[in-house]
């Protein structure tokens, strides 16, 4: 194997001996400098091919998987995890990792109260893991990152739940592992929204996503129709991720292992995160996407490792467009809220309707990433090619179901800091001064109960909790962000940052995890174990 052209700005160089620095110095500086240092979140990776101009490519639209049966009142499908190779780049073949052959994967289309039963079969070289990310999933059926089904050709584990983590001296005890096939069955009980399913394997999440084991799953509702919002045509899913390509098509990423079977983690450059250099939308390089002067539908996923994103949709004459939420990473909002930007963090979603109706037939529409430099502030573009009578308007009043948790009705309130530290031999992220241990629990609730927790960041941290949906009550100590809005999975920390976030642990009992969804920083530790009893 050839050695991976790596190349890292200078600016994100300092950044990040700035933060390790600060470590070995003793301690951590105080939220206040830290906010000073530059907003990057990661090394970015510059590819050695050349890139193909903006706009060129069409969108692509992921495809709906079909099941294979839908008779008892469950929906049931199969997907093989397999090794493909896929044309991302006009032209050029790039051996990926997918859901059933596909880059990403594809969408299971599911309905609120009707079970999907899916059978993963793993195909690839090394074990998987299956988490809907999300979802409200009974806990072994929720991805823990032990429980692996490996692959044909892997040789036994000896005994339960050993695995080449963190040097291999851990063992999971409580590691439920299958060999070559695992059915999962996804409830589907909760509200309408667009979650997604990715791999999650103990220290190896960052790369198998990277390498393509991500696809959307939507939950619909009958309730949703009679807001007579856009469909068809004009409901698009957008997965934003970001890549790098090396010379020979593949797709760059600085693993220490690249055959993520013994040695996890990052090339020290990277380890706040691998930022690439090539925007995708729905696996695809800045496309560009055809629409009639109408109000569209956007369901934006920003499947990013590492990457951040502020969004802003503007015209030929550099006009901004408004973006309307309807939704957040949980469904519906009580009510629309308007944005100019919109910050996307990894693992967010946003449901937009964005109106094309001002837009003049042959006018053109890019989406921008006002967060990247040079060709990252590209995402993709819309060309109005034809007008169209109005037929959606935006509902005043959109979910009536969100629950309304109060700060005074929770009877527990945690405190957790996300912070970089010493992990072994090395460097890592930890979330209370620990790194994730999956023999140890961390964090013990009662099921159905109410609880706070306070979140502190040193850099950008997304914080995502698997099993319930919260709400975000305060940031900074002030009011939430108009973006905070909704139900969420996750919250984007900012550098120095600390938010509250109140919850119910309601649904399942069982072994569940909270963890940063910077992927790289989730792989290096900043992983937690929730034990919902
Ligand atoms: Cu998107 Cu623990 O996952
Ligand atoms: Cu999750
Ligand atoms: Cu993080």
């Amino acid at each position: 194997m050839s050695e991976p052209q790596l190349q890292l700005s200078r600016r994100r160089l300092l950044a990040l001996g700035g933060a390790f620095g600060l470590l070995t110095a003793g301690g951590l500086a105080s939220a206040a400098t830290l906010a000073h240092r530059p907003a990057g979140t990661g090394g970015l990776l510059r590819s050695a091919i050349e890139l193909p101009p903006a706009f060129q490519v069409p969108l692509p639209r992921p495809q709906v998987l079909a099941p294979v049966s839908t008779t008892g009142g469950v929906d049931r499908y199969e997907i093989t995890q397999r090794e493909a190779v896929a044309e991302i780049l006009p032209g050029v073949h790039t051996p990926v990792w997918t859901y059933g052959g596909s880059f990403p994967g594809p969408t299971i289309e599911a309905r609120r109260g009707r079970p999907a039963v899916v059978t993963h079969r793993n195909e690839l070289p090394v074990p998987t893991v299956v988490h809907l990310h999300g979802g409200r999933t009974p806990a072994e059926f929720d991805g823990y990152p032990t429980d692996f089904v490996l692959p044909a050709s892997w040789p036994e584990s000896g005994g339960h739940g050993g695995h080449g983590g963190h040097g291999g001296t851990m063992a999971d005890p409580r590691a439920v592992q299958s060999r070559v096939v695992r059915e999962y069955t996804f409830p589907n009980e909760q509200r309408a929204t667009m979650l997604w399913y990715h791999d999650h394997r103990m220290d190896y999440t960052a790369p198998a996503i990277w390498r393509g084991l991500a696809g959307l799953h939507i939950i619909r509702e009958d309730s949703e129709k009679a807001l007579e919002l856009p469909d068809g045509e004009r409901e698009l899913p957008l997965v934003i991720t970001d890549r790098a390509f090396a010379a020979d098509g593949s797709l760059e990423y600085p693993s220490l292992d690249p055959s993520l079977r013994d040695r996890p983690g990052v090339q020290e450059p990277y380890m706040a995160g691998v930022l690439g250099d090539v925007i995708l939308v729905n696996g695809a390089p800045w496309p560009v996407h055809e629409v009639a002067a109408v109000r569209h539908r956007l369901r934006v996923l920003n499947g990013s490792n590492a990457r951040h994103y502020e969004l802003e949709a503007v015209d030929q004459d550099g006009r901004a467009l408004e973006l309307v939420q309807i939704g957040a990473d949980q469904g519906l909002l009580s009510a629309p809220v308007t944005h100019r930007r919109l910050p996307l963090a990894p693992a967010e979603r946003y449901d937009l309707l964005v109106d094309f109706g001002a837009v003049p037939v042959g006018g053109t529409v890019r989406l921008l990433n006002r967060m990247g430099s040079g060709r990252t502030r590209e995402v993709m573009a819309f060309r109005v090619v034809r007008a169209q009578r109005e037929d959606t308007p935006v509902p005043q009043t959109l979910a009536t179901d969100l629950p309304e948790w109060r700060r005074e009705e929770a009877v527990r309130t945690r405190e957790f800091a996300f912070r970089a530290g010493r992990m072994g031999e090395g460097h890592g992220w930890l979330i209370g001064g620990r790194p994730f241990d999956p023999a140890r629990e961390d964090v013990g609730v009662r099921l159905g109960d109410l609880e706070v927790w306070r979140l502190i960041a040193d850099v950008h941290h997304p914080i995502h909790l698997h099993l319930v949906g919260f709400r975000i009550l305060s940031r900074g100590g002030r009011a939430p962000l108009p973006h905070d809005a909704g139900l969420k999975d996750t919250v984007s920390l900012r550098p120095g940052e600390a938010a509250e976030i109140i919850s119910r642990f309601d649904g399942y009992r069982g072994r569940y995890l909270f963890h940063c969804h910077n992927a790289e920083h989730e792989d290096m530790g900043m992983m937690a174990n929730l034990e919902v009893r």
